[in-house]
């Protein structure tokens, strides 16, 4: 068996105490069924930034361009609000994103039927909800230059960011969306601001060339990003696959998110271009809640956002695909079983650590 290799990135706040949750899955895999994972681990973040002065050393950058796949935690705190901006945690991740070139970044919101109570919208509405959001990630206001805060010399400041969308940074993540809408419900929604962005008006017209193209089969619809801010609270079941940019993409998931009980759910997959002779896809896997530095270090962060990333990484980086179905039927299992950390609990409800639901989801995998 060719041994896969594994990049762990625990970074900040709650990463690393999810991270180990992971990793005591992936050291039981190994044991069971000598899946050959070899995981190395380096420093990202405000964690980095204490130990070596940068966001993310260029010999752990190497290590991530080597890797086969990255599982990342998560960066940032107020600890690290006042370092150089070029150094702030964040600069690592955005790094890691760029120079990877991942632009493809899947977000998925299912709710399962266990938390369909701890969603902050009425049962029906989000019940067996799954929607999949695909947000671009190399791209947009995120990275657009000039990016500055400017001094206009006269007492003002002018405060500059650029969005920015090239043609084929917009078909290829058109591209994704649709290609990934054709194993699902075949349905897209693109969401931009049109009406007020010349990138809006631009993005609205290469998705609508590409639909008419190359996927005509697919269902596309257009929404201005605002109003499907509003439709995802009032009828999420009505979206399969939404299209968006990087900023929208950022705002959107969190709201998806939020959906299915609690932010500590939602895993996300970044991914590039398959590899022209290997037909691997460069990719990063993270929970989409950050770092939560309010509840880190208590021992009681929800690792299934973290779990459910590597389980995204088994399917798209290790076509694992039967392990990836076990893992999310442990998942949902230990959901069932009524365990809940405190962020799944309603008021008053006994509660476990991080720990205990971290080995229980490596227990029903096990048992599985
Ligand atoms: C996310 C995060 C990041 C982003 C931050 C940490 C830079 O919010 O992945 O959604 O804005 O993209
Ligand atoms: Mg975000």
């Amino acid at each position: 068996m060719a041994t896969r290799k594994l990049l762990l990135l625990p970074g900040d706040g709650i990463g690393p105490e999810t991270m180990t949750e992971v990793e005591k899955l992936i050291a039981a895999m190994n044991r069971e069924h000598a899946t050959g994972f070899e995981t190395e681990t380096a420093l990202v973040g405000g964690a980095a930034w204490e130990a070596h002065k940068v966001s993310l050393r260029d010999a752990d950058m190497a290590l991530a361009h080597a890797a086969d796949a990255i599982l990342f935690g998560a960066v940032g705190g107020p600890r690290w609000d006042g370092i150089p901006y070029e150094h702030r945690p964040e600069a690592g991740l955005l790094r890691l994103r760029k120079e990877l070139q991942l632009f493809a970044n899947l977000r998925p919101a299912i709710c399962y039927p266990a938390l369909a109570d701890a969603s902050s919208l009425k049962r029906e509405l989000v019940d067996g909800l799954d929607i999949l959001i695909v947000r671009e990630l190399t791209g947009g206001v995120y990275f657009g230059e000039p990016k500055e805060i400017r001094d206009l010399g006269n007492g003002q400041k002018r405060a500059i960011d650029t969005q920015v969308y090239d043609t084929y940074e917009i078909e290829r993540i058109a591209r994704a969306g649709f290609d990934f809408a054709r194993t699902r419900r075949n349905k897209v929604t693109s969401m931009e601001k049109r009406n007020v962005m010349k990138s809006g008006l631009y993005w609205n017209e290469v998705v609508t060339r590409i639909h008419r193209d190359e996927y005509p089969d697919v269902q596309l619809e257009h929404m201005l990003a605002d109003a499907g801010g509003m439709q995802l609270v009032r009828r999420p079941k009505q979206f399969d696959v939404i299209l968006t940019d990087n900023l929208f993409g950022d705002l959107l998931s969190d709201i998806a998110a939020m959906l299915t009980g609690s932010l500590g759910m939602l895993p996300s997959a970044s991914l590039g271009a398959p590899d022209e002779t290997t037909g691997m896809r460069r990719a990063m896997y993270e929970p989409v809640h950050g770092s939560a530095p309010d509840i880190a270090g208590k021992g009681v962060a929800n690792p299934i956002a973290m779990f459910a990333s590597f389980g995204m990484c088994l399917r798209y980086s290790f076509n694992m695909i039967a392990e990836a179905d076990r893992l999310e039927r442990a998942i949902a299992r230990v959901l069932a079983s009524g365990l809940r950390t405190p962020d799944l609990a309603p008021e008053g409800a006994a509660t476990v650590t991080t720990a205990a639901m971290g080995d229980a989801v490596v227990a029903a995998y096990l048992a599985d």
